[in-house]
Formats: structure tokens, sequence, C-alpha cells
């Protein structure tokens, strides 16, 4: 399939996306029903993830949909540029990150401190993928769906130059 100017191939299924989805969505239920915690959506690219994950929570949950940006086409700037929409008090919160890919890690680590520095009392991240051979933080990932090599990816939720976001598979750049 053809995004942009690059050629992509399937990669994860829908069906394999929402095993994992089903799972984490289980596992933070679990951990969570009882804590009030506030769920923080990272967007663009969560919104799908995000939302599939809220669905199965078998607890009523507070949502702050919060926007920053590391990457500009397939390249990590590696700086947080931009923090907006975080619409709830966050002193003493248990806070939950929901993203939908982890690589560098520097996203989540500038976030986290962030979080930590109004005053959340705990800050747990839940990942739908994760780049293990590009991660440099210094910072644990608590919930990860699926670990990846370093491909570029797109679909379900996450962009290609601001393209393909709507695609209900994850699709790999092909070689
Ligand atoms: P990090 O700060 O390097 O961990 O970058 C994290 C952010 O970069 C993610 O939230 C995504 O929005 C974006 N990103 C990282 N890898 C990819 C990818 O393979 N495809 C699309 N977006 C990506
Ligand atoms: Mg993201």
């Amino acid at each position: 399939m053809k995004i942009h100017d690059k050629v992509f191939e399937s990669y994860i299924s829908e069906t394999e996306i929402n095993e994992h989805v089903t799972r984490l969505a289980c596992a933070i239920s679990q951990q969570f029903s009882d804590k009030n915690p506030l769920f923080i959506a990272v967007l663009n690219g969560s919104f799908m993830f995000a939302s599939d994950i809220l669905k199965q929570l078998n607890f009523p949950a507070q949502i702050s949909f919060v926007k920053l940006a590391s990457y500009l086409g397939t390249k990590s700037l590696g700086a947080i540029s931009e923090l907006i929409g975080v619409n709830e008090p966050l002193r003493d919160r248990n806070i939950v990150i929901l993203e939908d890919i982890v690589d560098s890690g520097l996203t989540m680590e500038k976030l986290t401190a962030y979080l930590y520095s109004q005053g959340a009392a705990s800050v747990v991240i839940v990942t739908m993928l994760f780049k293990p051979k590009s991660f440099k933080a210094n910072i644990k990932i608590d919930f990860i769906g699926i670990e990846i090599p370093d491909y570029f990816v797109v679909g379900y939720g996450m962009d290609y130059n601001g393209y393909g976001r709507n695609i209900r598979e994850i699709l790999k750049i092909a070689e």
C-alpha cells in the first residue's frame, strides 16, 4: 500500500491487535479499578488504542487527551515541542499514560517527569508497540502490547507524514 511517498506492507493484523488490547485492558482493570486512575492519552497517535482500551475497562474512568510531538516524517526529534490538554488536577493522582508506540522513550521520559513535577502520585506507561532496540530512556515501560524491531510502522493511529492513522491494521515500511 502506498502512503504519501512510501510503500508499506501488512505487519500486525487487526485480530492480533485486538488480542493484545484485551489482554492489556484486563491487566489495567485488575490493577487500577480501585485506584481512581487518571488516563492520559497522547494525541494524535494513541487515539485509536486509547479508545479501544478505555472501552474494555471494567470501571468508570477519567481521561485527558494531551498533545505533544517529537517526530517529523520518520525521524524522531527527541524533544517534546508542545504539551497541551491536561485538564484535570494531577496532584496525588495515579496516572496511566496510553501511548501508541515507544521508540527512543524520550517522549515518555519527559512526559513522566512533567507529571511528577505536577504532583502525580504515580505514573505508569501503557504502550501498544515498543521498539526495545531504539529505547534509551531512563524509565520503565510498565505495560507493552507488542515488541517490534526498528521498523517504521503506520496505521492503528500511527502516521507517516500525517497519513494512514485510519488504517485498521499495522503496516511496516517495505524494504
Ligand atoms: P520517542 O520519543 O522516540 O519514543 O517517540 C515516540 C513517538 O514517536 C510516538 O508516540 C509516535 O507518535 C512516534 N513514532 C515512533 N515510532 C514511530 C513509527 O514507527 N511510526 C509512526 N510514529 C512513530
Ligand atoms: Mg504517540
